[in-house]
């Protein structure tokens, strides 16, 4: 194996680095993250910091790079309160990825990459009409990230809407179904297959496969 000791690792340029250590935390929950502003412009972003924080309450928040970098779903979020999460299928990845580029505040991501906002009662942020597995939150906290000025951002779930084929009888998504991707790093996106699934581990007790 290659032993990597920290000294290597900064030795490397600020690119190599980030391409390095972004994929050491492994595949990550890719999305598109749909928010307003006050003057009613939509933005659409890729993100891929997402983590369940919580199912009771049900929390699900996310890392946003520092403010300059990655600036107006921060924003629009701070502002507004509120913010949908979409997944990504194989159909829409270059549309999904292109959102990342650096679009003026004005300008939607929406229409600049050709995806459709979607507009849901009582929900005052766009979902992606493409999305086949999407859901609204509201906005709980923001923790600001001193060490390295990223935020901590946390919403409470207030409705989900997701693909017919996909929601198994004990409330198990199988996302995969609905063609949901992976991402690593910053720019890999990978499709995805069930392996297995346990019943809850207990000492002493063999692992128990669900069919
Ligand atoms: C695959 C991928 C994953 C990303 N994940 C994140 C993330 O988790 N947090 C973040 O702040 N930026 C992330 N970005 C970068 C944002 O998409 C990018 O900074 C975007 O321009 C932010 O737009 P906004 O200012 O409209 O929010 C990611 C980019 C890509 C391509």
């Amino acid at each position: 194996m290659l032993h990597l000791p920290l000294s290597i690792i900064q030795s490397w340029s600020r690119f190599y680095r980030g391409n390095f250590v972004n994929c050491l935390s492994g595949f990550k929950s890719v999305s598109l993250i749909g928010t307003i502003n006050k003057e009613g412009d939509t933005n659409l972003s890729v993100f891929s910091n997402i983590i369940h924080l919580g199912a009771d309450p049900a929390l699900i928040g996310f890392i946003n790079r520092p403010r300059e970098a990655a600036p107006h779903t921060l924003a629009n979020i701070e502002s507004m309160g509120w913010f949908t999460i979409n997944h990504i299928h194989q159909e829409i990845i270059e549309q999904a990825h292109q959102t990342s580029a650096k679009y003026d505040e004005g300008e939607s991501e929406f229409a600049a990459v050709g995806l459709t906002p979607e507009w849901q009662a009582e929900i005052p942020v766009p979902y992606v009409k493409e999305s086949l597995v999407k859901y609204a939150l509201q906005l709980v906290e923001i923790i600001p990230i001193t060490h390295n000025n990223t935020f901590f951002v946390i919403g409470t779930l207030k409705e989900a809407w997701i693909d017919d084929s996909i929601l198994e009888e004990d409330g198990f998504l199988s996302i995969e179904r609905a063609g949901s991707v992976t991402s690593l790093g910053v720019d890999g996106y990978y499709d995805t297959k069930r392996l297995a699934r346990y019943a809850y581990a207990k000492p002493n007790s063999a692992p128990r496969e669900i069919p």
